[in-house]
């Protein structure tokens, strides 16, 4: 372990994938233990986070599974008393949760719309509601929370309330580092463009390809000025350096992962 996060505790939520190989939150797991940190890996599957628990644990590290809905407030009060029961403190807390659904502003319904803010930002603030406490009694933390660039540019698919909710975390994230900066907590977003993660296979290809996957790669490939999209390992190595002591003095930012895609205009 290099130990950039050595004696640290983070709550990773989505710490699964939602198919084989590496998702954002699963591989930003795993480069946390790596880096010494204690993983408390929250997700709604079970499996999927005892998948990455079974990969940190074969490595050396540490991790406890805790499975829940992070958009179920009762369910978020249970996640930090069991994190602080389990490791006694958080000083990292992974916001990773998210997920984009099809739909125009006429065409998405008002289910889907409400269903899309708590899958992509009302658990943020749940989550920050709960922790930025304990947080505060231990002075200090830091909070990285996962956004797209759908947040901040059209990126080619029709998902209205994403878009929205993502564009929302941005300034959410920005608006909690203001407020706690004297306090030691910094909060930060990592701004991903198109990821290769098993979503594409899983969900993304049936949505705007009609399960054609390599369509879907292409077309997204194709958009990008690197001429591919970018993968896991890129969101966690953000993610780690903003969940760490170098970034000591980052607060209230993003950093953008995408290839170079938001400075393109077309
Ligand atoms: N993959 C991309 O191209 C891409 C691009 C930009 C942003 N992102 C963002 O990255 C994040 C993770 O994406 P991913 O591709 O790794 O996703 P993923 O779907 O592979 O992983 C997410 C994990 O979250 C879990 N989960 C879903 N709903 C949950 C809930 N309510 N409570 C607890 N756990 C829940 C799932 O079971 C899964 O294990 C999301 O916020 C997504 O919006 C992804």
């Amino acid at each position: 372990m290099a130990g950039r996060l050595k004696d640290k505790v983070a709550i990773v939520t989505g710490a699964g994938s939602a198919g084989p190989g590496w998702g954002n939150g699963k591989a930003t797991a795993v480069l946390f233990a790596r880096e010494g940190a204690r993983i408390f890996a929250v997700d709604i599957d079970t499996a999927a986070a005892d998948e990455t628990r079974a990969i940190i644990e074969e490595e050396g590290g540490a991790c406890a599974v805790h499975q829940a809905d992070v958009t179920d407030e009762g369910a978020v009060e249970a996640i930090v008393a069991a994190c602080l029961d389990a490791f006694g403190h958080i000083d990292i807390l992974h916001n990773n949760v998210g997920g984009s659904a099809p739909g125009g502003a006429a065409s998405m319904t008002k289910e889907t719309w409400d269903r899309q803010m708590d899958h992509n930002l009302n658990h943020v603030f749940l989550a920050c509601r709960h922790v930025l406490p304990v947080m505060e009694r231990q002075d200090g933390g830091a909070i990285v929370n996962v956004a797209s660039v759908s947040g901040i540019r059209w990126t080619g698919s029709w998902h209205i309330a994403y878009d929205a909710a993502k564009a929302a975390l941005i300034r959410f994230s920005k608006v909690v580092a203001l407020e706690y900066a004297k306090k030691g907590i910094r909060c930060n977003t990592v701004v991903p463009g198109q990821m290769h993660t098993p979503l594409v296979e899983a969900r993304l290809a049936r949505d705007r390809t009609d399960g054609d996957v390599a369509a879907l790669i292409a077309s997204r490939d194709a958009r990008i000025p690197m001429g591919k999209q970018g993968d896991a390992w890129d969101v966690a190595y953000a993610a780690l350096y903003l969940a760490s002591d170098e970034a000591k003095y980052v607060t209230a930012t993003e950093i953008v992962v995408d290839g170079g895609l938001t400075a393109k205009c077309d």
